[in-house]
């Protein structure tokens, strides 16, 4: 088989993501990957130094193929999948070694568990994926998710926890508005790069005015 150009190689894994991922119920669905993916490239484009598009690209579509969230909070297999199918395409062993390792590190682990990206296309492919969790998208995505996890919306009797631990955040089953303040609220000050930063200010904005006038309704106040 002839080399496949870089550009082959990410219409192929997006065809490989999409028929995976199509028509999944809990927000991480095709259009998840698709945002992530776009919006990805805009960060890349807006950063003032050298950046490999090609990993950013293969990183964001291939991010969730496997999420630990739908494979008992193991977050070996979405790394492992990812590098099977870039083996079938012949990428290069150390390209695949860095996009497994951005899939490793990327989730959202705990409000005190620190989860630095160590490059740049790292932080980018991080970010455009929190940018996904926040604004409108984020509170219906939240909301999917819940749902698909038979959560309460909100259960005024159970108090947030602010997760020290990998293993006690997976294990949460609370309600969706304490997930806003166990994560989503946290994730403006955790942006990596510049861009994401003004973008997620924005966001948080408008989820903050959602979640105050939800408890408004919730007692009658509006
Ligand atoms: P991460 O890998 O950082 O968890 P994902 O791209 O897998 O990011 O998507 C996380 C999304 O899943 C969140 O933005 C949120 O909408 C949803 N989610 C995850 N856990 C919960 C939860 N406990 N309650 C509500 N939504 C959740
Ligand atoms: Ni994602």
């Amino acid at each position: 088989m002839p080399e496949l150009t870089n550009a082959e190689i990410i219409v192929k894994t997006a065809a490989f993501v999409r028929d995976k991922l199509e028509g999944e119920g809990s927000g991480h669905d095709w259009w998840h990957i698709q945002r992530v993916w776009n919006m990805a490239k805009e960060l890349a484009h807006q950063i003032d130094e050298p950046i490999q598009l090609f990993v950013i690209e293969l990183a964001a579509l291939l991010h969730d193929i496997a999420d630990h969230k739908f494979h008992n909070g193991d977050i070996t297999v979405g790394p492992r999948v990812a590098s099977e199918w870039l083996r079938t395409l012949d990428v290069d062993e150390n390209i695949i070694s860095h996009i497994s390792d951005i899939i490793m590190d990327l989730s959202f682990k705990g409000a005190d568990v620190k989860t630095p990206m160590r490059t740049i296309e790292g932080k980018v492919v991080q970010d455009a994926d929190r940018l996904d969790a926040i604004g409108a998208i984020g509170i219906a995505r939240a909301f999917a998710y819940g749902g698909h996890k038979s959560r309460e919306l909100y259960n005024p009797e159970v108090q947030p926890t602010m997760h020290s631990n990998f293993e006690d955040y997976k294990k949460d089953t609370g309600h969706t508005i304490n997930h806003f303040y166990e994560k989503l609220f946290l994730l403006k000050d955790r942006m990596n790069t510049y861009p994401a930063k003004k973008i997620a200010e924005e966001r948080h904005k408008f989820m903050e005015l959602y979640v105050s006038r939800f408890l408004e309704e919730w007692d009658g106040k509006k």
